[in-house]
């Protein structure tokens, strides 16, 4: 019960920090807050390189191929490795368009919201021949609008009086309408693809990912408070009560499995590609809905993935039925777990493995898509970086969470990156290979939704200043509102607003030591964290805990456990692999 009520108590302290710390930043030192504008600047102009070479090169179909400055309608190869059953009849959606959606507002670009709002009411059509993923379809263009829905309703007046007559919940409800014949099966574990027009097709695959059954609850489920209608909701329940009916005795899961006889397929399993999002989701929709079953599902996964993946700041992948690991591999969408680590309050851990993944990036300039971490080297053939935002995202959360500049020096960093190796002269090029940087013809939607994103509120949170706000795995924000919750938990009314303020407590909950909730630590105001030192402890030889090997550092006080180096040249309690 303790560690439970603990690591919520400390969720709750983040939630708030995250909308009252910029109170404390009056006192922000004026070469950080420059620099922080300059960047914004340079974030925002290349959200505009990318978004105008796409409107004029590409929209409104799908995304922009930035080298030969011409489209890809790639909606129905999302996902689809093969490029199997690729309609023959399909002109788009404007898929990058409504990703860039609740960018724009975050930007401030309201003129141009408007006239995307009104382009898609009158133009976009679901009624087409395109078997699409189902996760992919609705991260990306539920999620997308559902979003600019509520951006397009809240309070802030940002359309012209009487221009938005609800035409993107409309379009919301007849996708989401569309998406329902996936769940359709004996064990309500939907499809992984669906034709729009036409249902699921005959001899349909019936193998899908974790993420792709256990991810839909935040779209589904906002767009059944929004519209009234309670069966996206519940159909994207009933299939994220089954997928945990699946879990192991050790509260592991799979990464593929089938959707008729609810038989796992693929037993290893990570933190990465067809699981990722699904850890993401049992803890935002607790958030967001406010449901205790939704919390409880997170923290026994939590500490089920800190105790059977987790090996110093990496995270490898293990058999779901035996824990053992199987493969030693940093995948570039690892990189988000930090962030989501940050919001349940384990920052020290989000913290150090954020660290070593900033290194793997720096080693090669971006994040290659799979590095081999018992070689330490890179993957034969996963060498590439399709502009991904993983990391990007995470330093804005901790950047967040702690407002240690450090986090505004990763973030520049990755922005001189992008602007210096996939800058093209018609967009954002993803590349092929990290050891050449060979350019790939495609710039992704998700550049638009997340990348430029996740760094232009690293520079500049105003956004969030009044309200909060749960972003969703492609980016689009969800706000956090009262009226969502079926009950709101006790820990999330803040009553004392007083006492938050002027305690400026402070508790670190640190999977590292595998405690879900060590002992706390009391910030005394920017001198420093007083922690309680033991009889072993030793300290680091160098300051900074920087090392260069095993033998610059000391002995842990909290266990007593010899610290080593890290990859990145950190002293910690990483084991050597
Ligand atoms: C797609 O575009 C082509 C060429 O303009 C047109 O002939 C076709 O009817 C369009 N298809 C649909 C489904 O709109
Ligand atoms: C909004 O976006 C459009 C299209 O890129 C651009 O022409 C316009 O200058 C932008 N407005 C603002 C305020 O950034
Ligand atoms: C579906 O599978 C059956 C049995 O293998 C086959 O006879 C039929 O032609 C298939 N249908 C399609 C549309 O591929
Ligand atoms: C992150 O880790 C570095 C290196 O160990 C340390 O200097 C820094 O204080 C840590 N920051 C937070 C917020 O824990
Ligand atoms: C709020 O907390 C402060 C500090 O603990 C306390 O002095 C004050 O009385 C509290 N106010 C209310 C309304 O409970």
């Amino acid at each position: 019960m303790l560690p439970h009520m603990c690591l919520k108590w400390v969720l709750l302290l983040l939630l708030i920090s995250i909308s009252v710390l910029d109170v404390y930043s009056s006192d922000e030192n004026h070469v950080w807050a420059t620099k922080k504008r300059r960047m914004r600047e340079k974030v925002r102009r290349m959200f505009y390189h990318a978004y105008d070479n796409y409107m004029n090169h590409a929209f409104p179909h799908d995304e922009l191929k930035p080298l030969t400055k011409t489209f890809t309608d790639s909606l129905s190869e999302l996902g689809n490795l093969r490029l199997e059953h690729l309609p023959h009849d399909y002109n788009g959606s404007a898929l990058t368009l409504i990703e860039s959606l609740s960018s724009l507002v975050i930007m401030g670009n309201n003129t141009e919201f408007e006239r995307a709002i009104i382009w898609l009411s009158e133009n976009l059509k679901f009624n087409v021949d395109a078997r699409i993923n189902l996760f992919e379809c609705n991260i990306r263009v539920l999620g997308g609008l559902v979003s600019a829905h509520i951006l397009a309703t809240d309070s802030t007046n940002r359309l012209v009086q009487g221009a938005y007559k609800n035409q993107l919940l409309i379009l919301a409800e007849d996708l989401g309408k569309r998406l329902l014949p996936a769940f359709d099966t004996p064990t309500g574990l939907p499809y992984a693809w669906i034709n729009l027009k036409y249902g699921v097709m005959e001899n349909e695959t019936t193998e899908t990912s974790t993420s792709g059954c256990g991810s839909l609850i935040l779209e589904m489920g906002a767009l059944s408070r929004l519209t009234g209608n309670p069966r996206f909701e519940s159909a994207a329940l009933h299939a994220l009560r089954k997928l945990w009916s699946m879990r192991s005795s050790l509260n592991l899961f799979g990464t593929t499995l089938d959707v008729v006889t609810g038989e796992w397929i693929e037993h290893s399993s990570g933190i990465g590609a067809g699981v990722d999002s699904f850890y993401e989701y049992l803890f935002k929709a607790h958030i967001v809905f406010g449901k205790e079953e939704f919390w409880r599902m997170f923290h026994s996964a939590y500490v089920a993935v800190q105790k059977y993946f987790r090996h110093g700041p990496w995270y490898h992948e293990a058999d779901m039925r035996t824990g053992k690991a199987t493969y030693w591999q940093l995948t570039s969408l690892q990189a988000f777990w930090p962030g989501l680590q940050v919001l349940v309050g384990d920052v020290a851990a989000a913290n150090s493995s954020h660290r070593e993944f900033f290194y793997v990036w720096e080693k090669f300039g971006v994040l290659p898509e799979r590095y081999l971490l018992d070689h330490q080297m890179l993957h034969p053939t996963e060498k590439y970086y399709p502009l991904r935002p993983e990391l990007a995202e995470s330093t804005f959360h901790l950047y967040q969470a702690t407002k240690d500049p450090w986090y505004i020096e990763v973030g520049e960093s990755i922005v001189n990156s992008l602007n210096l190796y996939t800058k093209v002269e018609g967009g954002f090029a993803s590349i092929r290979d990290v050891t050449t940087m060979q350019h790939e013809d495609h710039q992704h939607s998700f550049f638009l939704a997340e990348t430029c994103k996740y760094l232009y509120l690293l520079f500049d949170d105003s956004f969030l200043v009044n309200q909060n706000y749960i972003f969703t795995t492609e980016g689009h924000p969800i706000p956090v509102l009262s009226a969502w919750h079926e009950r709101l938990p006790e820990a999330y009314i803040p009553t004392n607003w007083t006492f938050v303020k002027k305690e400026k407590l402070v508790r670190q909950a640190s999977a590292m030591s595998m405690q879900v909730c060590p002992a706390n630590t009391l910030d005394t105001g920017g001198s420093g964290s007083q922690h309680v030192k033991s009889a072993c402890h030793v300290a680091d030889a160098r300051s900074n805990h920087r090392c260069l090997s095993d033998e610059d550092c000391g002995v842990d006080s909290t266990n007593c456990r010899r610290r080593s180096c890290s990859m990145a040249g950190y002293c910690g309690l990483w084991l050597s692999i």
